[in-house]
């Protein structure tokens, strides 16, 4: 068998519980290490989760050489600075979405997984799953006829204090938690990146977006529209509608291993059965294949790039009150 790949966790993030159960249930992967900011808490951690090294700091997981993999899941303000450090230690990096806050974050991101030849992937879970595929061959395929619209939408009750999605400082608001998704999946569905924007926010107590209603014009008279919120219970979905017919996807950033979509044409509806995988599996087989076999992630920074200039021009044109243009940018 080829050499496992070593991970090491960058903090002690809620959201490593989703990538333990595929780390330690690949056979290509070993989870090595956790580190945190305090000793005693990265003690805790690696305890709880069995996980066999606890490191007293992010600098001393860099250091760490038999690490292979940095899973980064801090907060969306440290994306770029970490990714960045971690890459300049030779390590190849998945970094939770959003990838950063500005563009030149990202652009420093992508010279830096340039210049140390690692690999760099955005942890879109959802865009590896069988029934993101499943939907994009349909599209692609020309069964909805010409494409008119993606409508979608994620949203949930943001009820825990301090969070860091509330928080202007530590990149909070709904559209970088959660709008990106329906973002991410419309740019991705059309296979282009939206010529101009338009948002209306709702802000909350701390600065950041409560609420994001938002729409993209693409060439040739395509249009996504989407919402993104704190304040209504969890509620996800995605509409493509053609010129011929509609797809509906009821679960489409969380799918569970089974999962159903609907393509309707007039009043009839078919069902479409999708078997998937692990949802957290996907991206940690494509880094993997990307690092042994020298090839491209299926999320390429130049993708990543697409989703952050769009989040940023809708959230410029909440603040101006106008459409803008993402012409040239
Ligand atoms: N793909 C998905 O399904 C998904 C789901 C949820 C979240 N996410 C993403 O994952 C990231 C983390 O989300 P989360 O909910 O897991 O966050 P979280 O539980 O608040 O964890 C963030 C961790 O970052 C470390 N940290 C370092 N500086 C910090 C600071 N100034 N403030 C707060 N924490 C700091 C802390 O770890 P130590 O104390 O150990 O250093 C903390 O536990 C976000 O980028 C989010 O968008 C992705």
């Amino acid at each position: 068998m080829d050499k496992q790949i070593n991970w090491g966790l960058l903090s002690t993030a809620r959201i490593n519980q989703a990538l333990i159960r595929p780390l330690t249930a690949s056979k290509r992967t070993r989870l090595l290490a956790v580190a945190s900011r305090s000793l005693s808490s990265a003690e805790a951690y690696a305890r709880e989760w069995k996980i066999p090294r606890a490191h007293e700091s992010y600098e001393a997981l860099l250091a760490d050489p038999e690490i292979d993999v940095i899973y980064n899941p801090l907060p969306n303000h440290l994306h770029a600075e970490w990714t960045i450090k971690a890459l300049r230690a030779g390590k190849h990096v998945l970094c939770e979405k959003p990838i950063a806050l500005t563009l030149a974050e990202v652009d420093a991101m992508t010279q830096a997984a340039k210049e140390s030849g690692k690999v760099l992937a955005e942890a879109f879970m959802y865009r590896h799953h069988a029934q993101t595929l499943k939907a994009k061959e349909i599209v692609d395929s020309g069964a909805l006829g010409k494409i008119q619209l993606v409508k979608g939408a994620f949203t949930f009750n943001l009820t825990r204090e301090g969070d860091i999605r509330s928080k202007k400082e530590t990149g909070g608001g709904s559209i970088w938690d959660i709008g990106c998704y329906p973002i991410s999946f419309a740019r991705m569905i059309i296979g282009a990146e939206p010529l101009e924007v338009f948002g209306w926010r709702v802000a909350g107590e701390n600065g950041v977006d409560d609420s994001f209603y938002g729409q993209m014009k693409f060439e040739g008279g395509v249009h996504a529209q989407f919402d993104s919120g704190f304040k209504s219970p969890f509620r996800t979905m995605i509409e493509i509608v053609g010129t011929e017919a509609s797809l509906s996807i009821p679960a489409p950033f969380k799918p569970e291993r089974s999962s159903e979509i609907f393509l309707s044409r007039g009043s009839k509806a078919e069902k479409i059965k999708i078997k998937g995988g692990m949802l957290y599996m996907g991206e940690v087989d494509d880094i993997c294949d990307a690092i042994a076999e020298n090839k491209a992630p299926r999320i390429s920074l130049a993708d990543s790039r697409g989703n952050v200039a769009a989040i940023l021009a809708l959230l410029e044109s909440a603040q101006v009150g106008k459409p803008v243009s993402l012409v040239g940018r």
